[in-house]
């Protein structure tokens, strides 16, 4: 789906889908000079990281695994609280593995600051987070987010995996969702 599409659902267009292909090369060329001779394994969270997991893979010039987690959080309304349930948990093993967690969006971190507790009682070699987008509020998270591609008003956004009930994920690009949609 292309943004002229849903044109009347938009306040605008964030990031091109072009923009975003240089912003995961850029992002896939910085973790290959991090991790030049140690194997990698990119864990993308179920669903919205599907978009960027595999865009992001693509762009590397090397080897990397693939494996997958899908969480739910519990929370009031729609912010997270915290409270994570594993749906389904990695078929890798990930003791003394080099992870990457792979995410389209960080909010309030409260899920990934979850997540990356769980995964590093693992004993994985090292663990990074890498997001596409990051929110204002995640800046006071505990969580070290070591790759980042852009960082983004507090706005809500779709597109690109990120939905609005379940929509919008096909969008090519990102953009703001227009408040008379949700409204
Ligand atoms: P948090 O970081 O625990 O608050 O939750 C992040 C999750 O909330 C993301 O993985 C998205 O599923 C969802 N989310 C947060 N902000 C947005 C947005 O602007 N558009 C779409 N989904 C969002
Ligand atoms: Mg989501």
């Amino acid at each position: 789906m292309d943004a002229a599409d849903v044109e009347a659902d938009l306040v605008n267009i964030l990031y091109t889908e072009d923009e975003i292909r240089a912003k995961l090369g850029e992002l896939a060329a910085t973790i290959e000079a991090d991790y030049a001779g140690k194997d990698i394994l990119i864990v993308g969270i179920l669903r919205g990281a599907v978009m960027v997991m595999a865009d992001l893979a693509r762009a590397f010039h090397r080897h990397v695994e693939m494996d997958w987690m899908a969480v739910s959080s519990y929370g009031s309304g729609t912010k997270s609280s915290g409270v994570v349930r594993i749906l389904k948990d990695l078929d890798t093993d990930i003791t003394n593995r080099h992870v990457i967690v792979v995410d389209e969006i960080i909010d309030t971190g409260l899920t990934l600051s979850w997540l990356v507790s769980n995964l590093a009682s693992r004993n994985p070699a090292s663990l990074e987070i890498c997001t596409l987008l990051r929110k204002p509020e995640a800046l006071s998270m505990d969580v070290d987010v070591k790759y980042v591609g852009w960082d983004i008003p507090n706005e809500f956004v779709v597109g690109y995996g990120l939905d609005y009930q379940e929509r919008y994920r096909n969008l090519r690009d990102i953009g703001t969702l227009a408040p008379h949609v949700y409204s």
